[in-house]
């Protein structure tokens, strides 16, 4: 039988659906590109072009994947993310919608005409890092990580946006010394409590990394560690933010202001939730 694009599209589609993928007609339509090496433009002008027999094993292949759970991310390599589109493994927490909310909050803080140094703790594919340093062409920064493997993809996608030159990369933890302070540090830490990660969805439990999710028992182990080292990170009068997962907003203000810095409203989510808790460290 011959398969059109639309054809294809609808029957990975229907597949996907079955086995309880979220949004089955963008991942169908997302795998049938990368299989078929068409375009979104191809699909949409396009529908009734007919696939070669090997186009459509190659979308197979990939649709047996998604089936499996595993994150449209990994099998693509790709992730859009604010302005960038990101190179993903299965090394790198696939950068989420929310985390713009990050970005937005650093960006409000981040001065336009005078250079500033920015430390991200936990840079993963260096989503938020990267997403600043295209926005501000005078700004620099660190990205920190305990994992080589989510390092190299940092350091890979810093080279492809051609920000490698005012991007650097650390591997360690969150006892890492450096040779100066930031005008801002920023962290997506790992926040799921420990004994949630394998109810979530297996995209999540089974794909994403461990080190990219577990926050410890009550999911604030990151937080606690990050907070005591605030003032050897921070300079005097510089910005912080961090992401937090739902319902620890409470706790992680409680955690900066016990430590003596100040704080500004947590930055809230489109459903109303605080996400991101900033403020600054007093001169
Ligand atoms: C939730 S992911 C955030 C990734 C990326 N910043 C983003 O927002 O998409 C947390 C990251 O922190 C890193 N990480 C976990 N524990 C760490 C530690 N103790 N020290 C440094 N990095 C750590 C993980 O490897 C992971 O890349």
């Amino acid at each position: 039988m011959t398969e059109t694009l639309v054809s294809l599209w609808g029957a990975v589609r229907d597949r996907l659906r079955a086995a309880g993928v979220e949004q089955p007609v963008l991942d169908a339509r997302l795998l049938l590109e990368a299989g078929a090496g068409v375009s979104r433009l191809d699909v949409a002008t396009d529908p009734r072009r007919e696939l070669s027999a090997a186009q459509i094993a190659a979308v197979e292949a990939l649709a047996v994947r998604r089936i499996a759970r595993e994150p449209v991310s990994h099998i693509i390599g790709k992730k859009a993310f604010w302005t960038l589109d990101l190179n993903v493994t299965s090394a790198v927490l696939t950068p989420r919608p929310e985390t713009e909310f990050l970005v937005e909050v650093a960006l409000q803080a981040l001065p336009l005409t005078s250079p500033t140094r920015v430390l991200d703790l936990g840079v993963g594919s260096g989503a938020v890092l990267l997403a600043l340093l295209a926005e501000r062409a005078l700004a620099s920064g660190i990205g920190l990580d305990i994992s080589v493997d989510a390092l190299t993809v940092a350091r890979g996608n810093a080279e492809m946006l051609k920000l490698d030159n005012r991007a650097g990369f650390h591997l360690g933890d969150w006892s890492a010394s450096f040779a100066e302070q930031f005008d801002m540090v920023l962290s997506n830490p790992p926040y799921i409590p420990s004994a949630v990660i394998d109810t979530l969805a297996p995209e999540v439990s089974k794909h994403e990394p461990r080190v990219a999710l577990d926050g410890g028992a009550d999911g604030l182990d990151a937080y606690r560690a990050i907070v005591a080292r605030l003032n050897d990170w921070l300079k005097p009068g510089g910005a912080f933010a961090f992401e937090v997962g739902r319902g620890q907003a409470a706790e992680v203000e409680a955690l900066v202001t016990t430590a003596g810095f100040s704080l500004q409203p947590a930055r809230a989510d489109l459903a109303g939730i605080p996400r991101v808790v900033n403020g600054t460290r007093p001169v």
